[in-house]
């Protein structure tokens, strides 16, 4: 039987055959399967390993939508000012995570944090408040959430690499590309003056405690 050639009107069959290809419906045209079929995390032996996993996928998300608000915050008031460029960047970083950390959550059905409400306006507040006290400000939260952030994915990295590196590569590879971008952003915040804000160390303080706090909640609720 000739095959029609395929094309946009083709529809993939949700067929998953033996050698874990898709077909189209029509023209019989195998699709590998994208990364959907191979998720960087691997598929829970029980249910202790199941909640840990979800933990985990469920705070990181937490941490990335909060920092995806921060952003927004500190562009809110600095966009057309000489940083708005170097802020942009690290949020499209930002948005990158947390794109990924989107995908994993969907893939994994795990549900996001019940808090995310809360974070939306919270990380905005925060950004934007300290984006007030001018590029120094929002340069001294940079610092204070990015090193938070990068702690929180090394604790991550020594609990998966203790339990079973081999099984959890992908998913570690994830975890440290993105601390090696949070490390960037605080290294970023240091080089842009964030200790020359007056009352740096005490901002810095009360911004990290508030962010353990999220991380502690943001794991269980
Ligand atoms: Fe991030
Ligand atoms: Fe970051």
């Amino acid at each position: 039987m000739q095959r029609a050639t395929h094309t946009a009107l083709c529809s993939w069959s949700e067929f998953v055959g033996p050698a874990m290809i898709r077909q189209c419906l029509r023209c019989r045209v195998p699709k590998q399967l994208s990364s959907r079929a191979y998720s960087v995390v691997p598929t829970p032996r029980d249910s202790e390993e199941k909640d840990m996993l979800h933990r985990i996928l469920r705070v990181d998300h937490a941490g990335e939508y909060g920092a995806n608000r921060i952003y927004a915050g500190q562009m809110a008031v600095l966009a057309r000012s000489r940083s708005g460029p170097l802020i942009q960047e690290m949020w499209d970083q930002e948005k990158k995570h947390l794109e990924k950390f989107n995908e994993l959550l969907a893939e994994n059905r795990v549900r996001p944090t019940a808090l995310l409400p809360l974070w939306n306006i919270a990380g905005f507040v925060l950004g934007a408040s300290t984006a007030l006290l001018g590029k120094e400000g929002a340069m001294a939260c940079t610092v204070a959430v990015e090193e938070s952030i990068s702690e929180h994915y090394n604790s991550q990295i020594r609990a998966l690499m203790e339990k079973d590196p081999e099984r959890y590569t992908e998913l570690l590879n994830v975890i440290k590309e993105f601390r090696d971008d949070e490390m960037d952003h605080h290294d970023t915040g240091l080089e842009h003056d964030a200790e020359t804000l007056p009352g740096y160390w005490l901002l810095k303080n009360a911004i990290q405690l508030g962010c353990k706090a999220a991380i502690y909640v943001s794991q269980r609720i």
